[in-house]
């Protein structure tokens, strides 16, 4: 792997994570991610954002510095964004190689670092329009907290117009040898779109309001580079990334795509009969839908589908006098990651008694949905329940055309 040059003494190291394991403990990354560190060069050299110690990414590191003839102990500052163990995991072995170097992160980053690694090198806290000057080149700070997490600020470099922004307005999907979005071509960007928005909904969605107030913030300045720490570096259109940011975290308020996310789950056939009534509806009124099994279907998918969406068709039966239990942690999901604004249909079915409806709606009580009226019954569903359920999705479908 090199060192991809975005402009006079800027350049993107990148590593590239293909794993079975999970993103965060929990999204799984079947086409891989990856991690983004950049070097800034005046008289001194500083690397936004470090690597964590996952599938040879500090030797791919390594190996982009050696393609523009340094090493880790060229690095006289390392300018941690964001402190989250992704951009930090190596910072003990790092340190190792460089004990010389300052670490810059904001306030609350400089105590993470210490908590998490017990680390006790120099470090300078910066704060909100505080810059650091690497000699012929200057780099400003703004702090954006809750971008994801408390501690985050972006880094700008004024002479390239490039902004370091961490998380934020990245992406899952690998990158291999190409790192610019003028390098991918239209199919890729599909892909990487999807990515995108898989991403924004498992990792970012529940702090919308911090994208909206950072984009505000930021946007007097002349952005010529998006430069996040997974995904896509943007420099022909960074306006791209950052509209698509904005459209996500308006989504978080609703209404979003004109399309129903159907989710259900069945133990023995009866409810997945009344989800197939409901979307015969949807069909009827040629409105979008996506289909999601729980708990076949993983969640990161099942939440992806559910952000876009203005429309939600829940299907679950009742287990045990309650929700059919792999959709109680979806609603929890939901809650957590700010699923809000959608107009919902549930339906589901029952053997011996009910239950799953009053669980239901102590689930979503927070959840801020327009929610038409559950259709529950016994056993397999009879004609006329079928064409209740037929007609309660058409219904669903026209409410968002
Ligand atoms: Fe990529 Fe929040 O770490």
């Amino acid at each position: 792997m090199k060192a991809q040059l975005i402009n006079e003494g800027v350049y993107c190291i990148h590593a590239d994570i293909h794993t079975s394991d999970l993103f965060e403990g929990i999204w799984p990354i079947p086409k891989g991610v990856s991690l983004n560190a950049y070097i800034v060069r005046g008289d001194k050299t500083a690397l936004v954002d470090l690597v964590r110690d996952w599938t040879g990414a500090p030797q791919q590191f390594a190996d982009c510095l050696s393609s523009i003839g340094l090493s880790f102990s060229d690095i006289d500052y390392l300018i941690l964004n964001h402190l989250e163990p992704d951009h930090t995991g190596w910072l003990k072995e790092f340190m190792e190689q460089n004990s010389k170097v300052e670490i810059i992160a904001t306030q609350k980053g400089c105590n993470l670092a210490r908590s998490f690694y017990k680390e006790t090198a120099a470090m300078r806290a910066v704060k909100d329009g505080d810059t650091l000057d690497l000699g012929g080149r200057v780099l400003s700070f703004f702090e954006a907290p809750n971008l994801h997490w408390p501690e985050t600020m972006v880094t700008w470099d004024a002479v390239s117009g490039t902004m370091f922004t961490c998380d934020a307005f990245g992406s899952f999907g690998a990158l291999g040898d190409r790192v610019f979005d003028d390098e991918f071509d239209s199919a890729e960007h599909v892909f990487f779109e999807e990515e995108t928005l898989r991403y924004y909904a498992n990792i970012v969605s529940s702090f919308s309001s911090f994208v909206e107030k950072a984009a505000q913030k930021l946007r007097d300045l002349p952005i010529k580079c998006i430069a996040p720490s997974h995904g896509i570096v943007w420099r022909r259109n960074p306006e791209k990334i950052i509209e698509r940011y904005l459209r996500y975290a308006s989504w978080a308020k609703g209404p979003a795509d004109k399309s129903v996310a159907v989710i259900w789950g069945s133990m023995y056939g009866n409810t997945e009969a009344g989800v197939n009534a409901v979307i015969r509806g949807i069909e009827r009124e040629g409105v979008l839908y996506t289909k999601r099994r729980v708990p076949d279907d993983n969640i990161s998918w099942v939440l992806m589908d559910a952000y876009r969406s203005s429309a939600m068709v829940l299907a679950m039966p009742t287990y045990e006098y309650a929700m059919f239990p792999p959709m109680s942690y979806v609603l929890d999901i939901f809650r957590r990651k700010h699923i809000f604004g959608k107009k919902v249909l549930r339906i589901g079915s029952s053997g011996w008694v009910g239950g799953a409806k009053k669980d239901y709606e102590a689930a979503i009580e927070n959840l801020k949905w327009e929610n038409m009226e559950s259709f529950e019954w016994f056993g397999y569903p009879s004609t006329e329940d079928l064409k209740t359920m037929e007609e309660k999705g058409a219904e669903l479908a026209r409410s968002i055309k």
